[in-house]
């Protein structure tokens, strides 16, 4: 039974705002401190010293993994990297014409179809599915890139780890130290954020006992809004219309008087620094002296971006940088197409999503919130010729 306020009306909260849905141990985010947490790891403690692999084990099982358990997570998320001829086509066939963000969506959607163990809800299939879907969401991607550059799919290799794999399945060699340390460390700083948007996205189709597959296709179609994972692009492409360093100021300026958003600030519950955004401003920063032009002038105009929001609104408003701000230049950096930014964060984030609908189906309940109805009721129904 609801209760009713003062006013004769339910307490509503819009998009969920302050509302617990469900409680686990996977992640911890500390909004007002800029803290993140795995498993009760800190995010930077991850970031220095873990790799993928590690990661997914430990968002998964809850616990680090011993040698053996980190060699057998391996092999699985290395053996199932193959795609299904019919995959490859659908991506081959997609890729030019929608984002691939949507042949993430699609291609995943339409893995289901290939894997025998579909409807098999046993926690063990289920954890299987799981660990199929974080590898083949690489190689998707990876796929997705080659074709969109209008070169041809290369097969996964197998003795590569998880990133290193991505990297080479995308550029058709192997990826320099500081590209895969670089992506390393995005793919672990994705993984995972508690039940925001796409997590939850990800809870409610699964709750309703529909396979991990549909799932995770809710969590991609989510994670797509530039509200929520879609902000990356879009701050690499307002940092690149503003051109030059110099515009910088003139142009936040003038976007926050006529109201608009920057994108890349900002967080539900970040009202601190977010400690992501810290970890990849460190290769930022680098390239701020470096020798590649379009680098050298993003990271110039990111920063000076960030200093004129913290000035205005870093204190006051509690509007901070967050993950996707200082993300887009560092993927120019590994060489990785604008595009592929947000499919990079789901296929990482999948690790969450997994996790979470794993840990939720343990105790199941379907989300059925309510709606406060504002409309009539009992109507007279007027046959059409006699409507106005
Ligand atoms: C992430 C986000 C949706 C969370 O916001 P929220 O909790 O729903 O809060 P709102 O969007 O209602 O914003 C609250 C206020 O802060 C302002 N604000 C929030 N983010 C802002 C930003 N990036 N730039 C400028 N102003 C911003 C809003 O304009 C609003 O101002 P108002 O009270 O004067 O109307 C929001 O900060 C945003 O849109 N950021 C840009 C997109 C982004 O980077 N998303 C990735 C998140 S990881």
């Amino acid at each position: 039974m609801v209760e009713l306020g003062g006013n004769g009306l339910p307490q509503i909260s819009k998009g969920l705002e302050g509302v617990y849905v469900t409680s686990s141990s996977i992640s911890k985010v500390n909004g007002q401190e800029g803290k993140l947490y795995y498993r009760g790891f800190s995010i930077e403690s991850l970031s220095e010293n873990s790799n993928f692999e590690e990661v997914v084990y430990l968002l998964i099982n809850g616990s680090l993994p011993s040698k053996p358990q980190l060699d057998e997570i391996t092999a699985q998320l290395s053996d199932n990297r193959d795609l299904p001829d019919g995959i490859i086509k659908i991506i081959k066939e997609l890729s030019g014409k929608g984002h691939p963000m949507d042949i993430l969506r699609t291609a995943v959607s339409a893995l289901s179809s290939y894997d025998k163990e579909v409807s098999d809800t046993s926690p063990a299939a289920n954890m299987n599915k799981s660990l199929r879907i974080i590898s083949k969401m690489s190689s998707i991607v990876a796929a997705t890139g080659r074709f969109v550059s209008g070169k041809e799919y290369i097969a996964p290799d197998k003795s590569l780890d998880y990133v290193e794999n991505f990297l080479y399945m995308l550029n058709g060699e192997r990826p320099s130290a500081e590209q895969a340390d670089i992506m390393r460390n995005m793919f672990i700083l994705h993984a995972e954020h508690s039940t925001n948007a796409s997590t939850f996205g990800t809870l409610v189709a699964g709750s309703t006992l529909a396979d991990i597959y549909s799932a995770i296709t809710a969590g991609i179609s989510v994670l797509k809004g530039p509200l929520h994972g879609g902000a990356d692009e879009a701050a690499l492409r307002m940092m690149r219309e503003i051109g030059d360093p110099e515009n910088t100021e003139s142009y936040i300026e003038s976007a926050l008087e006529g109201k608009k958003k920057i994108m890349g600030f900002g967080h539900r519950v970040y009202k601190a620094y977010d400690p992501r955004a810290k970890i990849i401003k460190k290769y930022l920063v680098k390239y701020q002296n470096g020798q590649f032009d379009e680098l050298r002038k993003l990271a110039s105009i990111a920063l000076r971006a960030e200093k004129l929001m913290i000035d205005k609104l870093g204190a006051s408003r509690g509007i901070w940088p967050n993950v996707d701000f200082f993300a887009g230049p560092v993927y120019l950096a590994a060489g990785i197409p604008p595009e592929l930014f947000t499919p990079i964060f789901a296929t990482s984030r999948s690790a969450g999503w997994c996790a979470h609908m794993l840990d939720y189906w343990k105790d199941n309940k379907l989300f059925r919130p309510l709606e406060w109805y504002t409309g009539s009721i009992d109507l007279e129904y007027i046959p059409i010729e006699k409507r106005q």
